[in-house]
């Protein structure tokens, strides 16, 4: 298939605004991003490479900020940081006067080390050890999240005097998303469900260690449609009147043409206007978006290593399921181009460097004349890419490379041989 220059500045124009805000062509045709031409950061940094738009992820903080401080004064934005656990990315987060939603230690760890006040940490998990609660009271978490009884029999053996705790409500909510990121429906591991819910509610409010604030509800993640939240809020008021309520993420990102998620301000207006018809009106609200704060500031670097022409032509890149299992996971559509020929081309199967045949980035993209040694961007890998990254064929984890204003700085190196082995103790030939 072969378009005109007209079709395909059309094309190009469409692809461009999957990319963060202000990606934009140079004048000889290349992909900018941040003001930083993209195959001169491939050729600096290497690939395969997160990078990140700086100003795209502050602008979405206090976009997300001030629509919930518009809507409802009384509350906090929580950055979900499961969605990109970076610490970079956490400390500009910080600055922009958000709290943030750990699970676990390991996302304890990264937040310390980001600088953030601990006051403004949310604990989650339906697994936590004690070894985790241990390490969060002793930090100073703000807020734990209570997911199961044997949470609170912890933090009573555990906590200070006066750890503040919400407890998560299983609210019986499934929204339209893969079945694997639903968290709401009935049989969801996460939460308590209304008798245990209750059960709970009863034994922290006669607790003379924990302070119950309130309730936590997390109805699943890459929703596209707001109706299944504001359910989620009228199921919460069920339980009675509390003083504070975290009404969870999940707001999807627009990965695709096609896609069409809610803007951030008419995801608050959903949640606020519920909160507004079921909840306390001096009650506090929290809201924890991780993927939709994210996504759309990433963009991954990949260098074409082969095309194999034929029916179907496979462009395969130096990267893959090693740093983003969307695809495989959740079967997650992307786009992609070829960073100095946007738009225009044929249909190509992305495939990726694993040995698997389900290591495809993208099936059906439409590349403009794909060439070994081309970069290809993927646009709206900043959500969980970083966080699923593995060493799946001994493959090394990107580096992540933060952009502004034509500027690139390296935030996290790109993973080394010698980081592969660093664990390794036998054979002792290290
Ligand atoms: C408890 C909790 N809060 C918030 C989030 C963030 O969800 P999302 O990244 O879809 O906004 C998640 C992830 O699923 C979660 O488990």
């Amino acid at each position: 298939m072969s378009y005109g220059p007209a079709a395909n500045a059309a094309i190009a124009k469409q692809l461009i605004e999957l990319f963060p805000d202000g990606a934009e062509l140079d004048a000889d045709g290349q992909l900018l991003v941040g003001g930083c031409r993209l195959s001169e950061l491939a050729e600096s940094f290497g690939t395969p490479l997160y990078v990140v738009d700086e100003r795209s992820l502050r602008d979405r903080a206090q976009r997300f900020r001030d629509a919930l401080s518009e809507r409802w004064p009384n509350s906090r934005v929580v950055f979900a940081s499961k969605a990109f656990p970076c610490a970079a990315v956490l400390r500009l987060f910080a600055g922009e006067g958000l709290g943030f939603d750990v699970a676990g230690g390991g996302e304890l760890a990264i937040a310390l080390a980001a600088g953030v006040d601990p006051a403004t940490v949310v604990l989650h998990g339906n697994a936590k050890t004690e070894d985790e609660l241990r390490m969060a009271v002793e930090a100073g978490v703000g807020t734990v999240v209570i997911d199961n009884h044997d949470d609170v029999d912890r933090l009573e053996r555990l906590a200070p005097d006066g750890q503040h705790v919400l407890i998560r409500y299983l609210p019986d909510v499934r929204p339209d998303t893969h079945e694997a990121i639903s968290t709401g429906q009935a049989g969801s591991k996460f939460g308590l469900a209304r008798g245990d819910a209750l059960a709970a509610i009863a034994r922290v409010r006669t607790s003379g260690r924990l302070v119950l604030d309130g309730l936590h509800v997390h109805i699943g993640s890459q929703i596209l449609d707001t109706e299944p939240f504001a359910r989620a809020v009228a199921a919460v008021a069920e339980l009675g009147k509390f003083d504070v309520y975290d009404l969870g993420g999940g707001v999807g990102a627009r990965y695709t043409y096609a896609e069409r998620p809610p803007t951030v301000e008419r995801w608050i207006d959903v949640l606020t206007e519920a909160a507004r018809a079921h909840l306390p009106a001096d009650a506090r609200l929290m809201v924890e978006p991780g993927r939709r704060l994210v996504a759309r500031s990433g963009v991954t670097l990949y260098r074409v290593t082969t095309v194999k022409r034929g029916e179907p032509t496979f462009v395969a890149v130096d990267g893959g399921m090693g740093d983003n299992l969307d695809v495989a996971l959740y079967g997650q559509r992307f786009e992609a181009t070829v960073v100095d020929r946007v738009g225009g081309g044929a249909p190509v199967e992305l495939v990726g460097r694993h040995c698997e045949s389900g290591d495809r980035l993208v099936s059906g993209v439409a590349l403009r004349d794909p060439q070994p040694g081309d970069v290809v961007a993927m646009p709206v890998t900043g959500a969980y890419c970083y966080t699923m990254a593995n060493n799946y064929n001994g493959a090394l984890r990107p580096p992540v490379v933060f952009c502004a204003g034509g500027d690139a700085r390296l935030v996290v190196r790109r993973e080394t041989h010698a980081d592969l082995l660093a664990r390794t103790l036998e054979p002792q030939l290290l």
